[in-house]
């Protein structure tokens, strides 16, 4: 664990040649100069000959310090001050001049990755666009970290205990982090790591598919079957962009996913009602109900993204038939202003208790009535859905957001006992992925300057937007509130009803010390995405850059924080704390979330563009039925 970070481990360096490094033309036009003179005087050695190369090589090699002296001056004249210093560290901890010299051209000008259409060359005056490539070199190094740290010591098992160093297997076996990490891979252009984890896929995850036993169907589908479809989709499968030529065949995912959910269809299958059980054991395909005999609402209603999708593309209906009965049923269930407890019964089909909150066990229902309805191209057919997430929104809007005491800040609370019983001012730090959803299901992904220009928002989509801006202000401060800059995993918010004394986040210069309450409890952070996966949707929409900057602040404290020097990253027990307590675990949904929201918060708007797809809970990205151009690179 590092309190100051190092820019690579020993096992990046491996990752980080010239392969992934842009290079400028006029160096590139240099060298391939500089190597055709030599070869041809080469032939023709004489003592003139030799002096008149020489000439040559030095006016060529003056050239090109020239132009290398200014590249290097460009960027950093022009990225901030704190990268600088990164650089600086880098060179004071590799000590040395020569290493100075070494690691100075080499690491400016920052990346280009080829998948975008980065029109910059060095000399470029659009500062602003250098700073954020270079930014999100920093992500795609930080991925490469994590990687690397869970090939090393945990390749195969589902999570890495970074700083015990060994592989833990907590979502059943099926190496969760390699298919969690592979579209990330693909869409960060690491040619290397796509084709170790594709390699693993294809020799390995059938084998693990047909033996393993007891896993959850929510987990295993948004995770593994959701990244096998992204990464089937991102290599070219249904006509797909191709962003990776590495790895197996697109088809070996698609057959792999479509053995996968054969055997998950069994929690339907076993359940007496539309409501599927919360688990299945693999190797013999069948469903079982949790010990308590209940389902989770957000889980039975966040696999329809998949199983539609899948259905789409293997030609087979039966993944979205039994799918979507769950939605069709929810639908006729009565609700309190759209919101739903989050226990449902397969049992009866009914929900059951009257807990409502938008945090565990009920968040991603919300975000799956949306994003469904958006797959499927805003069909009629599916028009329910939308209907159903307008009017939840309005019941959140009215029973669940309230503002903190004294600063203000919007929060979204829940009814532990129902639209009777009393209101509690906990927020889950899961719930910050509601700004995404409100910004998203506002404009359809498209900006908010085109929606208004189209007069396409209606007064709802208004409300939804500016709840959408105001929510994730309060998720960034739920960050910047502690000590380590790193949100808790819930936080509590001071109310007229409620307040608690000395459950401060820790940082004495936030205005916000006194709004927001972290209890002791509730003091980790699990590198969780919800944030920036909200920061992100809401500077595509908004195009407003704070999100970017709040995004790099973000990612500078877990890069602080949280980076394990021998390989990945750790989970925190206590973000209020200096130096944090650590938490040995690095869930996979950091690299298969956090760092690839973060990627494409800092890169081009039309890379991956959210009106032509949705990106399921477990941020796989997934085409929009019919949205054209979902297949051209982006
Ligand atoms: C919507 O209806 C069309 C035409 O009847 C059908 O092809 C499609 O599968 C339906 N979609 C869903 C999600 O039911
Ligand atoms: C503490 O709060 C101040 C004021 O909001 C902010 O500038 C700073 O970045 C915060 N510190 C951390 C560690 O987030």
């Amino acid at each position: 664990m590092s309190s100051s970070p190092l820019p690579y481990s020993v096992k990046d360096v491996s990752y980080d040649n010239a392969k992934f490094r842009h290079r400028s033309l006029t160096k590139v036009v240099n060298r391939m100069l500089l190597s055709h003179k030599v070869k041809r005087n080469c032939f023709t050695w004489s003592t003139g000959k030799f002096l008149a190369m020489m000439m040559i090589f030095g006016l060529v090699y003056l050239f090109m310090s020239r132009a290398s002296q200014d590249s290097s001056g460009a960027v950093r004249s022009t990225i901030d001050g704190r990268i600088d210093r990164d650089d600086d560290k880098a060179v004071a901890d590799g000590g040395g001049r020569f290493k100075k010299f070494w690691s100075k051209t080499p690491r400016l000008p920052p990346n280009l990755s080829p998948d975008e259409k980065v029109k910059l060359s060095v000399n470029d005056p659009n500062n602003y666009q250098l700073r954020w490539v270079s930014r999100q070199q920093k992500v795609k190094d930080a991925f490469v970290h994590a990687w690397s740290g869970y090939k090393k010591y945990a390749m195969g098992y589902d999570e890495l205990m970074p700083l015990s160093k060994h592989g833990v297997d907590g979502l059943g076996g099926l190496g969760a982090t390699v298919v969690d990490s592979l579209d990330t891979a693909i869409i960060m252009g690491l040619d290397d790591i796509v084709s170790e984890a594709g390699s693993w896929v294809e020799t390995q995850l059938s084998d693990r598919i047909n033996q393993k036993g007891q896993v959850n169907l929510f987990e295993t589908t948004i995770r593994v079957l959701g990244g096998l479809l992204s990464a089937y989709h991102l290599t070219g499968g249904d006509g797909g962009m191709r962003l990776s030529k590495k790895g197996p065949q697109p088809v070996i995912y698609l057959n792999t996913a479509k053995n996968l959910a054969d055997r998950l269809l069994s929690a339907f299958a076993a359940s007496p009602t539309v409501i599927p059980y919360s688990d299945v054991t693999l190797r013999d395909s069948s469903g079982h109900p949790a010990p308590d005999g209940l389902s989770s609402t957000s889980e039975v209603s966040t696999l329809q993204l998949e199983f539609n999708y899948l259905s789409m593309v293997s030609g087979d209906p039966k993944y979205s038939v039994e799918a979507m009965k769950v939605l069709e049923h929810m639908k006729g269930l009565s609700k309190v202003e759209g919101l739903v407890p989050i226990y449902i019964s397969p049992q009866t089909g009914e929900f059951h208790g009257e807990n409502i909150r938008l945090g565990s066990r009920g968040d991603s229902y919300y975000e799956y009535l949306l994003k469904v309805w958006l797959q499927q191209g805003t069909s009629e057919n599916v028009t329910y859905l939308h209907e159903m997430y307008i009017e939840a929104m309005k019941g959140v809007r009215n029973l669940l957001v309230r503002k903190s005491v004294p600063n203000g800040l919007v929060f979204v609370g829940e009814l532990p006992y129902g639209a009777k019983g009393s209101f509690s001012p906990k927020m889950d730090h899961l719930v910050c992925f509601l700004p995404g959803t409100l910004a998203l299901g506002a404009t359809k992904g498209l900006t908010k300057e085109r929606a208004l220009k189209g007069n396409l928002l209606t007064f709802e989509d208004f409300e939804n937007l500016k709840l959408a801006e105001d929510l994730a202000h309060t998720c960034f401060e739920m960050y910047s509130v502690t000590s380590t800059g790193l949100a808790p995993e819930i936080a509590y918010f001071h109310t007229e009803d409620y307040s608690e004394e000395g459950l401060g986040g820790g940082n004495k210069s936030s205005e916000y010390q006194n709004d927001i309450i972290i209890k002791h409890a509730d003091r980790h952070n699990l590198l969780r995405p919800e944030t920036v996966e909200s920061l992100f949707v809401l500077y595509r929409i908004t195009e407003n850059e704070k999100y970017r900057d709040w995004g790099w602040q973000i990612f500078e404290a877990f890069e602080r924080y949280t980076k394990v020097d021998s390989g990945g990253y750790t989970s925190l027990d206590d973000v209020t704390s200096l130096p944090p307590r650590t938490r040995d675990k690095m869930e996979t949904f950091f690299l298969g979330e956090t760092l690839k929201y973060l990627y494409l918060l800092f890169s081009d708007s039309d890379f991956i563009p959210l009106d032509k797809f949705v990106f399921n809970t477990e941020a796989h990205p997934i085409p929009i039925k019919g949205a054209a151009g979902a297949t051209k690179s982006g």
